[in-house]
């Protein structure tokens, strides 16, 4: 049976639902490139080790580089006989090279270790390319707060009107937790970076190889401490569908502001035509599904990172067949974020703000009451006193259908004698963010040294 790796001490093939069952092709071929790249490096170490001449090698790694561009061309693929990437491009280097020479090549290896090099190889990449388009997210949301430098919003909590804020200072909010997002990316690729090779099956290598010279070949920062471990483990791979998970949750966040903010009620923005769709009946419709989706698509990723974890709970060591499931969650994760980024970062980036009836609605629902409370407590009244006060100008204004900076003097000082006319200093919004002005608070010399500070943080990555 071409393609197999296994059948020695068997008298028949497998049942062809057996077979069906067991084959991983249709996924793993996506380890292809980095199957060739280990293959060669595992044929360098089984050099030094005297187990492949010096001409065996030159045939070795030159009949690798011609199937690694077969691979990368098309001309070579996955057979229908194939049970998994390892054995098909153990076919295909025989094909090139020969039995002889193409069956020295698996001495040493097993495809336990092997597959787990493998998957954390296609990782580190992935969660680069990851955290590169996040980036560009980041840097749309910079943009767009840096281009609005003084447009206020109404700030919200339980979505009840709260307090007047910067819009930048809002998009900058979203910013903050995908730069830690990368973060975590970053330090996730510190525990990926450690190589399996050499583990073999379990229990390691007698024939002399050295797993810190292929680990350094294939650019890991170090080889496993202990080869039950580096074969069974994949932790490396639940973080990183954590982060996955976690970058979409954070996405989905932002998306649901931006889905509320496109409503006639809301009326903040209005999204580019290039980032929405239309309705096949309602000819008026433009609709958000680039939020949507990324909304939608988070549970999706939330559901790879459970999956994954259901998967390998319970498993004994040493690697189970059970750990073949491991790989699909995660591409599958990748994937979806590769087509979301770019586009969530588009639609952020062509989002079209109206400030001005951001700036109108923000002291709507009596935003300013804090700022008259924390007036008083700067003219020496007790806060437990200057809440209740503001609460009462809240109640008569409220009862009159007026806003609070129309309350006359004479009703202001009926209320309380200390809240004389000079309270009128901070109602207004732009008094009221211009006096939030402590670190990370929303005063616009804050909001500016944010963006210095995440357009610094962003060019560093
Ligand atoms: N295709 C397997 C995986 O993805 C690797 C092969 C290990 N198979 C085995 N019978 N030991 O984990």
């Amino acid at each position: 049976n071409a393609g197999s790796l296994w059948g020695g001490r068997f008298a028949g093939g497998p049942a062809a639902a057996m077979a069906a069952l067991s084959k991983s092709t249709h996924f793993d071929w996506a380890l292809a490139p980095f199957d060739i790249q280990a293959s060669k490096a595992h044929a360098r170490v089984l050099n030094k080790a005297g187990l492949l001449t010096d001409d065996d090698l030159t045939g070795m790694l030159d009949g690798l580089d011609r199937l690694a561009a077969d691979v990368a061309d098309g001309t070579f693929g996955p057979a229908e006989s194939d049970e998994d990437v390892h054995g098909a491009l153990e076919r295909g280097l025989i094909e090139r090279v020969g039995p002889e020479l193409g069956g020295r090549l698996r001495a040493g290896r097993s495809r336990n270790d092997q597959v787990a090099t493998l998957f954390r190889m296609w990782l580190r990449a992935a969660m680069r390319r990851v955290a590169l388009g996040l980036l560009d997210v980041v840097d749309a949301l910079t943009a767009q707060a840096a281009a609005h430098p003084d447009a206020i919003m109404p700030g919200k909590t339980h979505l009840q009107a709260a307090q007047p804020v910067l819009l930048g200072h809002h998009l900058l909010a979203h910013a903050q937790p995908l730069l830690r997002d990368i973060d975590r990316l970053a330090d996730a690729d510190r525990r990926t970076a450690v190589s399996p090779y050499g583990s073999g099956a379990l229990a390691g290598s007698s024939l002399g190889l050295d797993p810190a010279a292929i680990a350094a070949d294939l650019g890991f920062d170090a080889p496993a401490e202990n080869s039950i471990d580096a074969t069974s483990s994949r932790d490396f791979a639940a973080e990183a569908a954590f982060v996955f998970a976690m970058i979409a949750v954070d996405l989905s966040r932002l998306s649901e502001e931006v889905i509320i903010w496109s409503t006639p009620e809301f009326g903040y923005v209005t999204l580019a035509d290039a980032w929405s769709t239309g309705s096949s009946i309602m000819p008026q419709k433009k609709n958000p599904d680039v939020a949507e989706l990324m909304r939608g698509k988070a549970g999706r990723l939330i559901g790879d990172l459970t999956g994954l974890l259901a998967t390998l709970k319970a498993q004994p060591l040493a690697y189970n067949r059970d750990l073949q499931e491991d790989k699909e969650p995660v591409f599958d994760a990748v994937a979806q974020l590769e087509m979301l980024l770019p586009a969530v970062t588009g639609l952020v980036a062509t989002l079209e703000f109206h400030t001005d009836r951001m700036e109108e609605l923000a002291p709507a629902g009596f935003t300013l009451a804090t700022d008259i409370a924390e007036w008083m407590v700067r003219q020496g009244v007790p806060f437990r006193v200057a809440h209740e006060v503001a609460g009462a100008c809240v109640r008569e204004a409220e009862s009159r259908g007026i806003g609070l900076d129309e309350l006359d003097d004479e009703t202001l000082t009926g209320i309380n004698p200390s809240l004389t006319p000079a309270v009128r200093e901070v109602l207004t919004v732009r008094g009221s963010v211009e006096s939030r002005n402590a670190h990370g608070g929303t005063a616009p010399d804050q909001v500016r040294r944010q963006i210095d500070v995440v357009s610094a943080q962003s060019a560093d990555l």
